[in-house]
C-alpha cells in the first residue's frame, strides 16, 4: 500500500491510556486542540449508550510533533487517559506478579472476537481479548481522525454525517423508541449511517492498481470499525435493483461547467473522486453485549452457559458514524498528501 499519512494506535480498554503516533504531516499545520477533544466528545454522545460514557468525558494530551499550536514536522504523539484506570491497575498490571483473577472471564461472548481471538494468541483468560477487540481502541482514532480533518479543512474540505436508521426506526424520534424498547428487554440495536465528504478535488485514488482504487480504500477502512458488516458507496446497493439509466449520473453543461443531475455514484467513478461529493453508507449490526445473556460455552469447563456481562451500550451507532468520519477522514488525509506532496503548508 502507497502510504504517506500513517498512525498506529496503541492502549487496551482498561489500560492506563490510549496513545497515537501520526505520522507524514506537513510542518506548519494549525493544531486545535479543542476541535480534537469535541470530536471525541462527539464519539461519547448519543442515545443508548452504556454508563462507561459517564466516567469517561475523553480528553486529549499532545507530546511530540506540535510547537506553539503548529506541526512540526515529526510524529505527533496523543494520549488519552481511561478515567477509570485507578480502579483497574491491579486488574491490568504490567508486572510479572501473581496472576489476579478478579475479572477474569470465560465464556466466550458470541459476536465478539472472544473465540478465535483466545485460539490465536492463547489465551486462557478472555479479558486478554476483550481489553483490545474492544471498541474502546476506536477513541484513539477519532482523535487521529480530528488531526486528518484539520489536515483536509486546510484545503477546504469538510465533512458531516448522519444516522438513516436504527432497528425499524427512520427518525429520531424512531431511534429513541426504538432504543427504549430495546434496553427494557435487555436487548441491544444496530444502524446505518452515511458520511459525506464535500469539495474533494478530482481524482484521489486511482484506476491504475486494486490497491490505489480509493472505493476499497475506503470501504477497508469503514469495513473494519468494530460491528460495521457492510459498506456501500453511494446508492450502490440500489445497484442490484434499478436499470443503467436510472442509476448511472448523467453529465451535462451549466454555465461552461461540467455538472451531474444526479449523484448515485457517491462521489466516485473508477476508484476516483470524480468531484461530487462522496457518499459513503454503513451498516453497524447491534451490539454484541446483552444484558440478557446470549446462550455460549465455558472455555475451561466445556459446558453450557450465558454470555459474560459487563457495562455495555445499547446502541452506538451516532458514535461510529463519528468513528467512520473518522477513518475516512485519514484515508483522505493520506490521498491528498500524495496528491499534493509537501513538507510544509503556509
Ligand atoms: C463506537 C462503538 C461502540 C461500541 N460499544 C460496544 C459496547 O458497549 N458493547 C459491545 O459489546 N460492543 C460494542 N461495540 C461493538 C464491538 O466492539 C464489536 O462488535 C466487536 O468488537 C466485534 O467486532 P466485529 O463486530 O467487527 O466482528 C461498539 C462498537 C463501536 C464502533
Amino acid at each position: 500500500m502507497f502510504e504517506k499519512f500513517r498512525f498506529l494506535t496503541s492502549g487496551e480498554s482498561h489500560g492506563e491510556c490510549l496513545t497515537a503516533i501520526i505520522e507524514g504531516l506537513p510542518a506548519g499545520l494549525n493544531i486545535d486542540i479543542n476541535f480534537i477533544n469535541s470530536e471525541l466528545k462527539r464519539r461519547q454522545n448519543g442515545y443508548g449508550r452504556g454508563e462507561r460514557m459517564k466516567i469517561e468525558s475523553d480528553t486529549v494530551k499532545i507530546t511530540s510533533g506540535v510547537r506553539f499550536g503548529k506541526t512540526l514536522g515529526s510524529p505527533l504523539t496523543l494520549t488519552i487517559e481511561n478515567k477509570d484506570w485507578t480502579s483497574w491497575q491491579k486488574i491490568m498490571n504490567l508486572a510479572a506478579d501473581e496472576y489476579n483473577e478478579e475479572k477474569a472471564f470465560y465464556a466466550y461472548r458470541p459476536g465478539h472476537a472472544d473465540y478465535a481471538g483466545s485460539i490465536k494468541y492463547n489465551h486462557k483468560d478472555l479479558r486478554n481479548v476483550l481489553e483490545r477487540s474492544s471498541a474502546r481502541k476506536t477513541a484513539a482514532e477519532v482523535a487521529v481522525g480530528a488531526v486528518a480533518k484539520l489536515l483536509l479543512k486546510h484545503y477546504g474540505i469538510t465533512c458531516s454525517s448522519n444516522v438513516l436508521q436504527i432497528g425499524n426506526g427512520k427518525t429520531e424520534e424512531e431511534f429513541h423508541l426504538e432504543i427504549d424498547k430495546a434496553r427494557d428487554a435487555g436487548d441491544t440495536l444496530g444502524g446505518k449511517i452515511e458520511v459525506i465528504f464535500n469539495n474533494l478535488p478530482v481524482g484521489l485514488g486511482s484506476y491504475v492498481h486494486w490497491d490505489r482504487a480509493l472505493d476499497g480504500r475506503i470501504a477497508q477502512a469503514v469495513m473494519s470499525i468494530p460491528a460495521i458488516k457492510s459498506v456501500s458507496i453511494g446508492d450502490g446497493d440500489l445497484g442490484a435493483e434499478i436499470s443503467g439509466r436510472n442509476f448511472h449520473d448523467e453529465i451535462f453543461i451549466e454555465n461552461g461547467e461540467i455538472k451531474r443531475k444526479t449523484n448515485h455514484a457517491g462521489g466516485l467513478e473508477g476508484g476516483m473522486t470524480n468531484g461530487e461529493p462522496l457518499v459513503v453508507k454503513a451498516v453497524m449490526k447491534p451490539i454484541p453485549t446483552l444484558k440478557s445473556p446470549l446462550n455460549t460455552v465455558d472455555s475451561q469447563t466445556m459446558t453450557e452457559t450465558t454470555s459474560h456481562f459487563e457495562r455495555s451500550d445499547t446502541c452506538a451507532v451516532e458514535a461510529c458514524a463519528v468513528v467512520a468520519e473518522s477513518r475516512i477522514a485519514c484515508v483522505l488525509a493520506n490521498e491528498i498528501m500524495l496528491k499534493f506532496p509537501s513538507d510544509y503548508i503556509e
